[in-house]
């Protein structure tokens, strides 16, 4: 089956055709040049540049996959969560190209897709495995039972973990998206050179909370400004992001406690970073747990993983009609 998917919950335009979890084409839009300049994304101007690349996109996408319309089975659109404006340009479109070809229209949940992307570079992985999915938006932790049945075992309270390295790194000076700036300068820095602190949640074990590590950051940065001493940026970086690894894989050996663990799967633009994957997957080496995490080009945000997993979505009866709508949020487990 081959099917056409559509990704625009942020501010990557996104169009890839897959057949199964073969990816035929992927192409990406970045926005990043345009939203630099706010230091973040401003939501009117992605809706915007959504509209100004999808349909170029879509010509382009088929011809690398050197097909016809005609000869795609099904259209697959990223519906929740993400910014709605965003959302609406993708749904929209793949609404007009559903209507308009009289393919079936598949929605998918951005988290879930995320998780897919593990499908694109390990053909053999199947559920049931725990996903730990670290986005610019969400840090949970996920016990995937099957292609479409999911059970969220911990959560972030507050920030998400790429939030709090987009945060920090702007604090420190660098450029929007900071997460990956941070990540190369961590490599030629003292980690132990600050002394950040672990937060601690006290309901749920299995939960997160990065607003606490995040605002220690901006402290640190503001004193050192006042004594007038200039902060060393690279030890910082690799501060956070030990701690955050530190955090992170905590919360996953507490899980693996509580739950029968024999795959670990990292998912979500975050797991690109370089210390979580190696950290990661020493802890499952040493653990006797399979360890996947998908290719780095998969990690961000991009349409192949959203047709990867619409093809489950659609073996498990998940059809939408033309009266499909976008939503700001909704959690993984959903079936609406
Ligand atoms: O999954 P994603 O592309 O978009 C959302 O669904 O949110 O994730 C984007 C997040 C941003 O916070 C970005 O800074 C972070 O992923 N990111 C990284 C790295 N590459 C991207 N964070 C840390 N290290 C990286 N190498
Ligand atoms: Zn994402």
């Amino acid at each position: 089956m081959k099917i056409l998917a559509i990704e625009s919950s942020c501010d990557d335009t996104a169009v890839a055709i897959v057949e199964n979890r073969k990816v035929l084409s992927s192409l990406i839009a970045s926005q990043v040049d345009e939203h630099i300049v706010y230091g973040g994304v401003v939501p009117e101007i992605a809706s915007r540049m959504h509209i100004e690349a999808i349909s170029n996109l879509y010509k382009e996408a088929l011809k690398q996959a050197d097909l016809t319309i005609d000869e795609i089975d099904a259209i697959a659109v990223t519906y929740a969560p993400g910014l709605v404006g965003s959302l609406l340009v993708g749904v929209s479109f793949a609404k007009g190209l559903s209507f308009a070809t009289g393919k079936p229209l598949i929605p998918v949940h951005h988290l879930r897709s995320h998780i897919a992307a593990n499908y694109i570079t390990n053909p053999n992985l199947k559920p049931p495995f725990l996903a730990l999915v670290i986005s610019g938006g969400h840090t949970h932790l996920i016990n995937v039972k099957d292609y479409c049945d999911y059970e969220v075992i911990g959560r972030t309270r507050d920030d998400a973990a790429g939030e709090c390295f987009d945060k920090s790194a702007r604090a420190l000076g660098l450029p929007y998206p900071g997460g990956i700036h941070l990540d190369k300068l961590a490599e030629n820095g003292d980690n132990s050179a600050f002394t950040l602190p672990k937060p601690k949640v006290d309901t749920n074990p299995l939960d997160f909370s990065f607003s606490g590590l995040k605002t220690a950051v901006f402290n640190t940065i503001n004193n050192s400004k006042q004594k007038g001493i200039e902060i060393n940026v690279p030890d910082m970086c690799a501060c956070l992001r030990k701690t955050v690894t530190d955090i992170l894989l905590d919360k996953i050996s507490k899980a693996v406690e509580l739950y029968h663990v024999d795959k670990l799967v990292l998912a979500g633009g975050v797991s690109a970073n370089s210390e979580i994957r190696r950290r990661v997957q020493d802890y499952c080496n040493n653990n006797d747990i399979l360890f996947f995490s998908p290719e780095l080009k998969y990690c961000g945000d991009n349409a192949a993983m959203v047709g990867v997993q619409s093809l489950y979505e659609y073996n498990n009866g998940k059809i939408a009609q033309n009266n499909l709508n976008a939503f700001a949020t909704m959690d993984i487990e959903t079936l609406k």
